[in-house]
């Protein structure tokens, strides 16, 4: 055991962005103005944003060096240089092909990989991700083991892959399969990781029947640290190891570098597979870029180099993973029931069973995201009714989702414990009171993708 328990930030502040309190009579003009909607809020409104960790964490002293020394050559350049042998190195993968963010990496993989009538499995496909296999004409099936839907299970990795659901749907559709995924950790089922023993028994599972495996690797290193955790076999194995060996068991992966790259833009796709990589350079040509840019700065490339080895730090996934902890756990000591464990880069609320006065077609996630803002200018995102809640064409009747969250997300290297400390100030204020937290109404709606512009009344 450690002498001392706290866990630090393990970094100094050199460069700082001021954020600015408002009244509680701003934010709430503002949210008239804004039609209740927290993505058409000014940022300068907010104060703390948790409405996503994609992209939105900072950059360290050497990540800004390493700008300066982008190679800004067209073809060729000393920047893609440093990123393909730096991924080389921490991935070990054959290709690399640089993209200019995770949702062009999976518009390129998918494109060459799959066509109409494919099915692609993964634990849980990211909303970017099931969009691009669908557009592919193919269906996209979430395979996650059932804990992983229980909020309230405490299971160390919630992010597996049910592999007798997996079989069966192979052996039900054996030519129709070009591809399994595994996104690790698992965004959309609560940031939850993926044991290297059901990575393990996935590929072995998948060699059988000739399909290769590829990781939506976004937050890899997160679920790296989880492994060391959680799995005793690798309690002494460095995550650098433990990153190496869950790669070499895929074929492949696609990265949003916005996330574990640890920069503002990026992403990659990476392949063993001589042909594919072939024709997934030829398509990068045709829509991000020459393969050495991808739609990219050389700067961007070199800040992402930097970014992916500094991600595996040990310290600062210590950090990163208490910093998430502390805030799921004070959370649930106010009351809010939560997904748990914590996850890796944010914290869910089960914004349901929180706010059980709210029926669910009146957003309880998006009325408690509302809530927080109003009462401490905090910015969240509601993964409920409004953004996966659907109307059915025939009797224009709303169909709930499954689940009514609110994902408070946390930015990497971003906020300090004072920051969170607030946060939950701001909680325990509004729990207090949760009973009088009206639901709202969709009063103008676009045809998809609602939650980014729809206009809201309370109710
Ligand atoms: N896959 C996963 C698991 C993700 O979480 C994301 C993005 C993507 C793919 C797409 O990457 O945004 O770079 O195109 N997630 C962000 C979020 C947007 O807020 O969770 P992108």
């Amino acid at each position: 055991m450690k002498k001392f328990q706290t866990v630090i930030e393990p970094f100094i502040i050199k460069s700082v962005d001021p954020i600015r309190m408002t009244s509680e009579k701003e934010r709430i003009v503002a949210l008239e103005k804004a039609k209740y909607n927290l993505f058409k809020i000014p940022a300068h409104m907010i104060l703390i944003d948790l409405l996503t960790d994609s992209g939105t964490g900072a950059m360290s002293s050497e990540q800004w060096a390493a700008i300066m020394r982008g190679d800004e050559s067209y073809a060729g350049s000393a920047s893609f240089d440093r990123l393909e042998k730096t991924v080389k190195e921490l991935f070990g993968f054959k290709h690399v092909i640089p993209a200019h963010q995770g949702r062009a990496a999976e518009r390129i993989l998918f494109s060459t990989i799959c066509k109409k009538g494919d099915i692609v499995p993964n634990n849980t496909h990211f909303d970017t991700t099931r969009a691009n296999v669908e557009s592919q004409g193919a269906t996209a099936i979430d395979l996650v083991i059932p804990e992983g839907l229980d909020p309230s299970n405490t299971h160390h990795f919630k992010g597996n892959m049910d592999i007798i659901k997996l079989e069966e749907l192979i052996k039900n559709n054996k030519d129709s399969i070009p591809v399994c995924l595994l996104t690790i950790t698992n965004n959309s089922g609560g940031g939850q990781p993926v044991s290297m023993e059901n990575i393990r028994a996935v590929r072995t599972l998948l060699d059988k029947y000739g399909i290769p495996l590829y990781l939506d690797a976004c937050r890899f290193a997160e679920n790296a640290y989880f492994i060391k955790l959680r799995e005793p076999q690798y309690k002494d194995v460095s995550v650098k190891d433990i990153v190496l060996e869950m790669m070499s068991l895929a074929e492949g992966c696609t990265i949003s570098a916005k996330k574990d790259g640890l920069v503002n833009i990026g992403g990659l796709l990476c392949t063993n597979n001589d042909s594919l990589a072939k024709k997934e350079k030829d398509l990068l040509i045709l829509t991000e870029g020459y393969p050495t840019y991808g739609g990219l700065a050389g700067r961007d490339l070199d800040a992402m180099a930097v970014g992916l080895t500094e991600v595996i730090d040990e310290d600062y996934l210590e950090y990163r993973i208490a910093q998430a902890k502390y805030l799921g756990e004070h959370l649930i000591s106010l009351g809010y029931n939560t997904i748990q464990p914590p996850g890796g880069h944010a914290i869910y609320i089960d914004a349901k069973s929180t706010l059980d006065h709210i029926p669910s077609l009146e957003f309880p996630g998006h009325a408690l995201a509302v809530e927080f803002y109003k009462t401490g200018g905090i910015r969240s995102c509601e993964i409920g009714s409004v953004m996966f809640g659907t109307n059915d064409t025939d009797t224009g009747k709303e169909i709930p989702a499954k689940m009514e969250l609110l994902r408070l997300a946390l930015p990497r290297r971003t906020h300090t414990q004072s920051h969170i400390d607030y946060v939950l100030e701001v909680a325990k204020d509004i729990i207090d009171r949760k009973n009088n937290i009206r639901g709202l109404k969709i009063i103008d709606q676009p045809k998809a993708l609602r939650h980014f512009s729809a206009s809201f009344e309370l109710l």
